[in-house]
């Protein structure tokens, strides 16, 4: 049974004992963040797009753990310059890793990497991670779009991630909705609270969902799926 581990923010890692892969490493940046990267040890870094909020120490952890970034093409690229081992990959394709599959979705947000956020760095991309049969999905920073309904029809998701901090991604009553479409067994709200402008009540999300079972994760908090 793989166990998701929320570092906050957007920062998520999943292990099975076996395999493990970080996700949207933003921890040095981040005040509330529950560790250092050199704490990290994984195989895998997938990143969702370029901000800084969510590529944050990926170059260090990669480097240090001699792990592979996934991302899509542009976002790969920008790691590979900067001397990192890569795995490209684009919106709408899978690929076995020794961990388990990742399918990269679609997400409705900017991209651009660097200070500015203005170096080219492809679209944003959601995961759907796929390990010991069980799936999990990161939407990574995005509105609500009709889509998700797809997502959800097409898998069975046991543990999703959403954004609930406004501003920036979905809000609350957005992320509601894309629970509706989604359907996942239990589902996990993120990416508010890290600055002011995304403050968000995670629990006023949890009493509006119906039908899935809201786990609210302090960061260093676990959660099985
Ligand atoms: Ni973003
Ligand atoms: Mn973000």
């Amino acid at each position: 049974m793989p166990t998701a581990r929320f570092l906050g923010h957007s920062c998520v890692t999943v292990d099975n004992g076996k395999h493990n892969i970080i996700i949207d490493p933003f921890l040095s940046g981040n005040d509330k963040a529950a560790a250092k990267p050199t704490d990290i040890k994984v195989q895998y870094v997938l990143l969702t797009h370029g901000h800084g909020d969510h590529v944050g120490d990926a170059v260090q952890i990669a480097k240090a753990n001699d792990a592979t970034i996934v991302a899509n093409f542009e976002l790969a690229n920008y790691c590979a310059r900067q001397g990192c081992t890569v795995h490209p990959m684009h919106i709408g394709g899978s690929h076995a890793f020794a961990f388990g599959r990742v399918k990269l979705t679609i997400a409705h947000h900017g991209g651009g990497a660097g200070e500015h956020a203005d170096i080219y760095t492809g679209p944003p991309v959601g995961f759907l991670i796929e390990m010991d049969g069980k799936t999990m999905y990161h939407p990574g920073d995005t509105g609500l779009f009709l889509d998700m309904k797809l997502i959800g029809e097409m898998n069975k998701i046991d543990l999703a991630w959403l954004p609930i901090g406004d501003n920036f991604t979905m809000g609350i009553d957005d992320a509601v909705k894309a629970v509706e479409f989604l359907k996942p067994a239990q589902v996990v709200p993120f990416h508010y609270d890290t600055f002011d402008v995304i403050a968000a009540d995670p629990t006023k999300f949890a009493s509006k969902v119906k039908g899935s079972k809201v786990t609210v994760l302090k960061p260093g908090e676990s959660i099985d799926f």
